[in-house]
C-alpha cells in the first residue's frame, strides 16, 4: 500500500524532514499543502509536517486540514511533526484537535522537532547553522523509527495563551506583507516570486509586488540573494537562513506539482 506526506515549508526545514521520512518508508510520496488535495486512493499512512507559527499552526495548514476529504482514509496511520525554533506551544495539539473535530480522526502520533529558528523579523539568525542542523538530524532518527513502527503517543494541549496568540496571528497574517520593503539592490531576478508558497508576489516592472495573502513564512526575505527584502527597518543588519539541503528550485517544484 502507498504512503503520503503532506508538508508546508517556508525556508526548507519541514520539507527536509518530509524528505528524510519519505526515504525511510516504502512507496511514499510528498505533497505540498499549498493546494487542495483530492484523495483518489487509500493510504497506509498519512503524515503532516509543518513549521510552528506563533505557538500554533500556519494558516495554510489550518485551511488544508479543514478542506481535505478523508472519508476513504479513516483507517490510515496518522502522524504529524511540527518543526520549531524555541517553543512549539500548541502546534501539534492544534492539528490533533482539527483532525478530530473536522474529520473524526484521531492523530496516532505527534511530535515536535527543534530545528533552526528562522523568524528573522523578530531576531537575528544564529551563526551555528551546522551545529543546530546536526542536532535536529540526530533527534529525527527515533521519530522516524516510531513512525515506521506505527507507534501511538499521547498528545497534550497546552495553555490558553498559546491558542489566543495563534488566533491573533491568523487574523492579521494576510496583510503583514504591508511591512515588507524592497531596496535598490533588487535585480528583478524573480526568486522571491518563485519561492512564495502563497503566490503572494508578482513581479511588476521587475520589482516584487505583494498582494496581501501572505503566510509570513519569510521565504522571500530569506531567499533573496541581494538581501533586498526587509521587514520595516528590523532586518537590514540580520543574517539570512535557508535549510542547507533545500534550494529554491526544489521548493518551487514541490509547491507547483
Ligand atoms: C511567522 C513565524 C512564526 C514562528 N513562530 C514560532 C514559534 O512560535 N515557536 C517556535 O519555536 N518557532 C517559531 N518559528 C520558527 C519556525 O517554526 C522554525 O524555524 C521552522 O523550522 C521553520 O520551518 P520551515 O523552514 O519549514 O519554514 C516561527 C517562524 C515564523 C516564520
Ligand atoms: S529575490 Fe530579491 S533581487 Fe530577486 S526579484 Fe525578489 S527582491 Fe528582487
Ligand atoms: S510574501 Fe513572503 S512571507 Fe509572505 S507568504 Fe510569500 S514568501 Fe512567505
Amino acid at each position: 500500500m502507498e504512503n503520503i506526506i503532506f508538508f508546508f515549508s517556508g525556508t526548507g526545514n519541514s520539507l527536509k524532514v518530509a524528505k528524510d521520512i519519505a526515504k525511510e518508508i516504502e512507496n511514499c510520496k510528498i505533497v505540498s499543502m499549498v493546494k487542495p488535495y483530492g484523495f483518489t486512493k487509500q493510504y497506509d499512512s498519512i503524515g503532516f509536517i509543518y513549521p510552528t507559527y506563533f505557538w500554533g499552526l500556519p494558516k495554510k495548514v489550518i485551511e488544508f486540514i479543514e478542506n481535505i476529504k478523508l472519508d476513504n482514509n479513516k483507517n490510515a496511520y496518522y502522524y504529524s511533526i511540527t518543526t520549531y525554533g524555541g517553543s512549539a506551544g500548541n502546534a501539534v495539539y492544534q492539528l490533533y484537535e482539527l483532525l478530530l473535530n473536522k474529520h473524526g480522526i484521531k492523530l496516532n502520533y505527534g511530535q515536535k522537532l527543534q530545528m533552526f529558528s528562522n523568524y528573522v523579523v523578530i531576531y537575528d539568525m544564529s551563526e551555528k547553522i551546522n551545529k543546530i542542523t546536526e542536532k535536529s538530524s540526530e533527534k529525527l532518527i527515533p521519530i522516524i523509527d516510531s513512525i515506521k513502527m506505527k507507534k501511538n503517543n499521547r498528545i497534550n494541549g497546552i495553555t490558553k495563551i498559546f491558542r489566543f496568540i495563534n488566533k491573533n496571528f491568523i487574523k492579521k497574517v494576510s496583510t503583514m506583507d504591508k511591512n515588507f520593503t524592497i531596496d535598490n539592490n533588487c535585480t528583478g531576478c524573480g526568486i522571491c516570486e518563485k519561492v512564495c508558497p502563497a503566490k503572494n508576489i508578482v513581479l511588476v516592472t521587475n520589482k516584487p509586488q505583494y498582494n496581501h495573502h501572505c503566510e509570513q513564512c519569510v521565504a522571500c526575505i530569506q531567499f533573496c540573494p541581494q538581501k533586498a527584502i526587509n521587514y520595516n527597518d528590523a532586518t537590514q543588519n540580520r543574517r539570512r537562513y535557508i535549510n542547507p539541503e533545500i534550494n529554491y528550485k526544489e521548493l518551487y517544484e514541490y509547491n507547483n506539482k
